[in-house]
């Protein structure tokens, strides 16, 4: 069994599912394989190391006292993770899949297309039209933004074309990777009771005038700064809008209204041993959760801070803290449950606002979880393998929309920030995301392989977002926060 499964750890583990199910019921081989999968899929970057890394599959017993599920009180399911046996964690350490190499890459042509814009500095002279920017109307701000429905509308979305947006970097770019139905850019999200601003950039450059704004956290807020730089660059012209990234700092810099779009990689915000934006491929994940100075330091004095973290708590059933610090050169660590980890983390996070932000000057957003999509049967598709093949959203609404996602981490982010003093603006954009199960690559996160083509279970990206798409409606919410405002 352990050779063959050392072969081809998806087969055999299937196996060993079906085998369990004589004793269980079905529920219990899709959670099995569905985990697997998302264990595969989550690491298929390195799969040498799926293969090579010793992990013992639990009984699956053990298995079906991990459930998923938002109505699960959090007391009760932190016991519940506590049984889980520590083994289980080390098989799905998480990867951003396929990610890494290509940031690293993405770097190098950046810093081409930087240079290169130098060319056109001495030709611009273009006139700059100015929109009408009192011609915006604005939600009445006691509108609940994030209850509403999906649309179709070819008429006005997408925003903006992706092959407008030179500074996408290949993981989002679903069109040029081979994606052939386009629809899911076709979605606009209309809230229940009133309406999102219509997305005027220059309005929006105006706001940032003199301003940064940054994003911190993990590839997804990675992935919303990278649709937010495509709304802004559109009404720039070349030469004067540039891409520089210095280590965890990316910063888009807009010349004319001095005005920064930046992203900061801190995917636990605490200091961590994954703090690296390229080389985090680290089997063995310790955080500090008390240990916020070395990356705060990086976000004072900026003027919109958007934060978020999720997904890189989802790899393991424990979350691993060190003892003493990094610096010191500590490597023990104590393993304690995720969600409390994640409470610690939020804690530090809160007290760090507090004690650095002046309120006055800073608006600061916290996102909600984005939500993954890798079972089909949470959405009644027996045919499908995880999102792939998706392209419409989810429009029944008997579905149970929470599908596999632990919405307990949406409840802790919830509860951490309304016991805050300091006015966070909480960005609700889970369940809105979870309708979007035709929105990720699939395998379209880069130009797929012939052997990619036939293995969406091992390849297919059902975490990120294609651009354009889903991550611009974050960012019209967004929008609608920054330009109420002052
Ligand atoms: C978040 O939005 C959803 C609808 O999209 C709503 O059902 C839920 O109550 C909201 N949660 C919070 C904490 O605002
Ligand atoms: C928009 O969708 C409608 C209905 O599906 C279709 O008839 C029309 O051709 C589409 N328009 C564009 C511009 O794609
Ligand atoms: C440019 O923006 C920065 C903040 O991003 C600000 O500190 C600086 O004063 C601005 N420069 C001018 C000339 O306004
Ligand atoms: C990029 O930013 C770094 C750090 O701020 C700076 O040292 C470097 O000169 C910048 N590079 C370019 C091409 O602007
Ligand atoms: C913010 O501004 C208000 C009113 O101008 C002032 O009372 C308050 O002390 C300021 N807060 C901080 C943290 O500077
Ligand atoms: C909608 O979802 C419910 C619950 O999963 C299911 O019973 C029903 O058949 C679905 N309806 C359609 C039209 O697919």
């Amino acid at each position: 069994m352990q050779t063959s499964r050392r072969k081809s750890p998806l087969l055999s583990s299937v196996t060993i599912a079906m085998k369990h199910r004589k004793n269980n019921n079905l529920s219990v081989f899709v959670v099995v394989s569905s985990i697997f999968i998302f264990g595969v899929f989550m690491y298929n970057e390195d799969v040498k190391s799926i293969a090579e890394f010793p992990f013992s599959w639990p009984k699956s017993q053990e298995i079906q006292e991990e459930p998923s599920k938002g109505t699960t009180p959090v007391q009760e399911t932190l016991k519940k993770d506590r049984e889980l046996p520590a083994s289980v964690g080390s098989r799905t350490s998480l990867e951003e899949p396929q990610v890494d190499q290509e940031f690293e890459e993405n770097q190098e042509s950046d810093k081409l297309k930087s240079s290169g814009s130098k060319e056109y500095e001495e030709k611009i002279e273009l006139p700059i039209i100015e929109e009408d920017d009192v011609d915006v109307e604005l939600p009445p701000e006691e509108c609940d933004l994030f209850t509403g429905q999906w649309v179709f509308d070819n008429e006005t979305r997408p925003l903006y074309k992706e092959d407008e947006c030179e500074f996408l970097t290949a993981q989002v770019t679903c069109m040029r990777n081979g994606r052939k139905d386009s629809l899911y850019q076709n979605w606009k999200w209309q809230p229940r009771d009133c309406s999102l601003p219509k997305f005027k950039p220059r309005l929006l450059l105006n706001k940032l005038r003199n301003k940064r704004l940054m994003f911190v956290g993990d590839s997804l807020n990675r992935n919303q700064w990278e649709s937010m730089i495509c709304f802004v660059q559109s009404v720039i012209p070349p030469g004067r809008k540039s891409l520089n990234k210095t280590g965890s700092l990316a910063v888009f810099r807009i010349e004319d209204y001095n005005a920064t779009v930046e992203f900061y990689w801190a995917p636990f915000l605490v200091e961590s041993n994954s703090d690296d934006p390229n080389m985090h491929s680290i089997l063995k994940r310790i955080i500090m959760p008390e240990s916020i100075d070395k990356h705060g330091v990086n976000w004072k004095n900026v003027d919109y801070l958007i934060f978020n973290t999720y997904i890189w708590w989802m790899n393991t059933f424990s979350m691993k803290v060190l003892r003493g610090s990094f610096d010191e050169g500590s490597t023990e660590y104590d393993e304690i449950e995720r969600p409390v980890a994640y409470r610690r983390v939020l804690n530090t996070w809160s007290k760090w606002v507090e004690k650095n932000v002046d309120p006055n000057r800073t608006t600061v957003f916290f996102s909600s979880m984005s939500p993954l999509h890798i079972k089909a049967l949470d959405w009644n598709n027996p045919d499908a393998v995880m999102c792939e093949k998706e392209t419409t959203p989810i429009l029944n609404m008997s579905i149970p929309l929470e599908g596999s996602n632990d919405h307990r981490y949406f409840a802790i982010a919830e509860k951490v920030i309304h016991s805050m003093k300091f006015p966070i603006k909480f960005l609700n954009i889970t369940t809105l995301s979870e309708y979007r199960k035709d929105a990720h690559p699939s395998i379209y996160n880069k130009v797929p392989s012939r052997e990619q083509k036939a293995n969406p279970a091992k390849y297919s990206d059902c975490v990120h977002w294609c651009v354009p798409g889903l991550p611009d409606t974050w960012n019209e919410l967004l929008y609608a926060y920054i330009t109420n405002q002052y």
